[in-house]
């Protein structure tokens, strides 16, 4: 199996400030380096910066259109300060002059870059870069250490050759350093998760009438997907059980195609003992037909029957086979009072927490975003606003994390 960390930033959404200084050229090699690592990334820039590295370059390596004014002069648009500090999962500051250091820690705003900074409310880093004897001077040491006070990050410049001919402390990192950052911010290396073996499942069921048709639910499997390519790219070893849909999770992540309920089961059952946990986000279904007729049932006048017995409870059946330190958190899907029926769930399946989710216009199967609930046994509880699936995966990934293995 391949090793995760190459997209270790998947599904994060990255903004990149680049205020006026040399280094400012090294920024694309920066941004390909974090597009390369799975990140969306969005480019906001100072005028100065623009005279050393140009928008057009920023915008074809961020795939994304630069921004630099408060206006776009041709579409006559605002550019939206608020919602890039929203969107932003974290915001590089590369290269920071003195200039936007003393307003950062100021909280001057006469920039864009000033203004997303104040509106972000996400962890922030800056990469200092200034000359010698600049980076030295005591009002820029102190403006650092306001900075950090303010809970700022500072990604420290490294000693060599400056622009000036000088030769000393002020170099901006260099972007491989920029971009390790925010990787072992998001994964660190000392991420809970390595040596820990996880199985999800997720998808739907198919439980077959006849060769050719089957009962199942429009449930895509993408949470699931999401979650156990989280968990692969922390460094879990992860088995995905998943049912059958037309989405496949990445070669790093060991899936095991299943059909029906049963067919889950007995793959589940046979992944169990060597799991620290099992996350079962599969939409399995209830019932499955008594038979399954071996041919085709031919159409006729009469109205067709179906006798449906139950199918096993998966997630039931893993929780008391359970060894003792096994964590098992289960998915629920209401249509009404999810908050109340999810905690049933949770209480009579005995899990240690479940994902509580409301189907809606937005959330549930079938779509590209959620909103959950996130519930421990022992009353802790997180809800998340709605968000990419590929963002909620992290958010769910980090806070079942804190929970169970800090
Ligand atoms: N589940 C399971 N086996 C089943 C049905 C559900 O393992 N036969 C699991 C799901 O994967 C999920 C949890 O149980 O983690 C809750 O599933 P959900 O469909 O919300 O609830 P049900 O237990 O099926 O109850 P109901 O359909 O009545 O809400």
């Amino acid at each position: 199996m391949l090793q995760p960390p190459k997209l270790a930033l998947k599904g994060r959404n990255i903004l990149v400030g680049i205020s006026g200084g040399i280094a400012a050229y090294k920024i694309p090699q920066l941004v390909r380096l974090l597009k390369a690592s799975g990140a969306n990334v969005r480019v906001i820039t100072t005028e100065m910066a623009l005279r050393f590295v140009t928008a057009e370059t920023l915008s074809v390596v961020s795939e994304n259109p630069v921004l630099t004014p408060f206006f776009d002069p041709e579409a006559k648009t605002w550019n939206n300060h608020v919602d890039l500090g929203l969107w932003a999962d974290a915001m590089l500051i590369a290269p920071c002059g003195a200039n936007t250091l003393s307003k950062l820690v100021n909280g001057q705003c006469d920039n864009l870059l000033l203004t997303a900074f104040l509106s972000a409310r996400c962890p922030v880093w800056i990469a200092p870069a200034m000359d010698l004897d600049m980076f030295q001077n005591p009002a820029v040491q102190q403006n650092l250490k306001a900075f950090q006070n303010n809970g700022g990050h500072t990604i420290e410049p490294e000693e060599g050759p400056l622009a000036s001919g000088l030769v000393g402390k002020g170099r901006m990192a260099e972007p491989e350093t920029l971009a390790a950052v925010l990787i072992d911010h998001f994964c660190p290396s000392d991420s809970p998760w390595v040596g820990k073996t996880v199985l999800v499942t997720a998808g739907p069921t198919h439980e077959a009438i006849d060769p050719v048709r089957f009962i199942g639910n429009r449930s895509s499997g993408l949470m699931g997907i999401e979650l156990a390519e989280h968990l692969a790219r922390c460094g879990a070893q992860v088995h995905l059980v998943l049912g059958p849909t037309h989405l496949q999770a990445s070669s790093w992540v060991e899936t095991h195609r299943v059909e029906s309920a049963l067919d889950m089961l007995e793959a589940c059952q046979h992944l169990q003992a060597s799991c620290d946990m099992i996350i079962m986000a599969a939409a399995v279904a209830d019932y499955r037909p008594e038979t399954a007729s071996k041919q085709k049932i031919k159409k006729s006048e009469a109205s067709l029957e179906l006798q449906l017995i139950p199918n096993p409870d998966i997630l039931s059946q893993l929780s008391h086979q359970r060894s003792k330190d096994q964590c098992i958190v289960g998915f629920a899907l209401e249509t009404e009072n999810a908050e109340a029926y999810g905690q049933a769930k949770l209480h009579k399946k005995k899990l240690d927490a479940i994902v509580i989710n409301q189907a809606g216009p937005e959330t549930g199967f079938g779509h590209s975003t959620n909103k959950v609930i996130l519930l421990h046994a022992n009353g802790q509880r997180m809800e998340s606003p709605l968000m990419n699936k590929s963002q909620l995966a992290p958010l769910l990934i980090d806070t079942l994390a804190e929970w169970f293995y800090a």
